[in-house]
């Protein structure tokens, strides 16, 4: 029996859908939803999430503009342009695109984003709230991670959760909201990594496996326990290909459910950050009208 799939496609749509009545009535109110992209260099992925990002905001009438600077570009240029948007009214969300070139400390630049406008969540500020479990903004595609799974009423509850990958923008935050108490949460999560022993021990244990490590085709069928919940985070280029961590293939023939790459997590990332910058106006009204 081959696994059903989670379809990140057809699931972000719903999350869009769900968003429209919200722009609707802050665009009524004066307060269009507004998010700034900020893209330091050329590498081709992140060019793709981009264009991704601003035909998506184009489709629900937020608000965009993209700042596309070169690679070159100094430190202090950048977070001056992010103070400047700081202060931008018509900007509720600003987002500056990951990796940037190694001249720049990408901390640096994440800690000038004022949190009220940190959509992505990466602000040490928003992961603190996250890790105490009174979260502002999610980082994307944790959260879109926990959104795919609960729309396909999988809830991480009381499971074992193994997640392959410790990034800051994945990894972490992923295990810091699955390990919370409460609704859609409250899992037993391990966190696997380049210094576990053993990896498939581990994985061979999970109810729920996420790979987030950024390797391709990691995570072969021998590793994944049957009936398994299998959710691939991974995006890489493999030749002209895009694969994921998972051996999709293999891994579909042992597994309940899967996400594919492309057409899994990615769409569910970017309708999270859409949602993060709905919410980022909502709040900004809010203390307009306080
Ligand atoms: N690079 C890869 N994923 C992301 C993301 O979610 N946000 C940003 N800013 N950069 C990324």
């Amino acid at each position: 029996m081959s696994a059903q799939i989670l379809d990140g496609k057809k699931t972000s749509a719903e999350v869009k859908e769900e968003l429209k009545p919200r722009i609707a009535y802050l665009t009524e109110q004066g307060c269009q939803p507004g998010v700034a992209v900020v893209l330091v260099g050329d590498d081709p992925a992140s060019q793709i999430y981009v264009r991704n990002k601003e035909r998506t905001c184009e489709k629900l009438g937020i608000y965009s503009v993209q700042h596309r600077l070169p690679a070159t570009t100094p430190q202090e240029e950048l977070i001056e342009l992010v103070n400047n948007l700081n202060q931008d009214e018509r900007i509720h969300g600003i987002l500056v695109q990951l990796p940037l070139p190694p001249h720049i400390q990408e901390r640096e630049v994440l800690y000038h984003i004022s949190p009220e406008k940190d959509v992505d969540g990466f602000h040490p500020y928003n992961l603190g709230r996250l890790m105490i479990g009174d979260p502002v903004f999610l980082p994307c595609t944790p959260w879109g991670v926990q959104e795919l799974l609960l729309r396909y009423n999988l809830s991480p509850e009381g499971k074992n959760v193994v997640i392959v990958g410790r990034s800051n923008i994945v990894g972490k935050p992923l295990a810091m909201m699955l390990v919370q108490k409460g609704r859609g949460a409250n899992a037993t999560v391990s966190m696997c990594h380049t210094g576990t022993r053993n990896l498939s021990t581990y994985t061979r244990m999970a109810d729920i496996l996420i790979a987030a490590c950024g390797s391709p085709r990691l995570i072969t069928p021998d590793m994944v326990k049957e009936g398994a919940v299998v959710v691939d985070v991974g995006i890489n280029k493999v030749g002209d290909k895009t694969v994921g961590d998972v051996d999709f293939e293999g891994v579909k023939e042992v597994a309940s459910y899967i996400s594919p790459v492309p057409g899994g997590v990615g769409p569910m990332t970017i309708a999270m950050l859409m949602a993060n910058t709905v919410k980022a106006a909502e709040r900004a009204l809010q203390r307009k009208n306080a």
